[in-house]
């Protein structure tokens, strides 16, 4: 980094990817528009979004954020959305067991196929149930750190570490 005034504006290709149902468009649309939709309604393709933060040292970074249908019938389309993405959110749903084991299909999915140098993140949304939480905290942090991701907790209800998510994410870019 250079001197005080230095200044760097970020753009940043970010897809999210995850089952049906665990949040990924709430997520979203609680980061860009600071809202939470409890009808929130199954995305179909995807959806576009852009959002822009500041960080700390003047970098500025803006996301253009692919939001994937997280639906079986959708899934072979997610390689269009992936394919040269410099991120991606892997999301789960705390309260299913089957939604964290489709996290995984899709970390190694990206693993496989995805860009060589991606940033990967894998979050546990919906944290706000805690008394109906079926995966715990430790088995998020354990994948993750096997697979050299960074992970949080979320919830797009509360807006719990939602902003923190991103922040994160702008921090670990190359
Ligand atoms: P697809 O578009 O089908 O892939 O699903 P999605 O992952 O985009 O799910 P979506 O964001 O549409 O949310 C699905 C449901 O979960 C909606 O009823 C939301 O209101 C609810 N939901 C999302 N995030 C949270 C959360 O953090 N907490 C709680 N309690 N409910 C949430
Ligand atoms: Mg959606």
């Amino acid at each position: 980094n250079g001197g005080a005034n230095d200044t760097k504006n970020l753009r940043v290709k970010l897809v999210l990817l995850g089952d049906s149902g665990v949040g990924k468009s709430c997520i979203v649309l609680r980061f860009v528009r600071g809202q939470f939709d409890p009808t929130s309604k199954v995305t179909v393709g995807a959806s576009f979004l852009c959002q822009t933060i500041a960080l700390q040292d003047s970098t500025t970074v803006k996301f253009e954020i692919w939001d994937t249908a997280g639906q079986e019938r959708y899934a072979a389309l997610a390689p269009l959305y992936y394919r040269g993405a410099a991120v991606a959110v892997v999301v789960y749903d705390i309260t299913s067991p089957e939604s964290f084991a489709k996290a995984q299909y899709w970390v190694k999915e990206l693993q496989k196929h995805g860009s060589p140098d991606i940033v990967m993140a894998l979050v546990g949304n919906k944290a706000d149930l805690h008394e109906k939480r079926e995966v715990s905290v430790q088995d998020g942090i354990d994948y993750a750190e096997k697979n050299g991701m960074f992970f949080i907790e979320t919830s797009a209800k509360t807006a719990d570490n939602i902003n923190q998510l991103f922040e994160e994410i702008a921090k670990r870019l190359p």
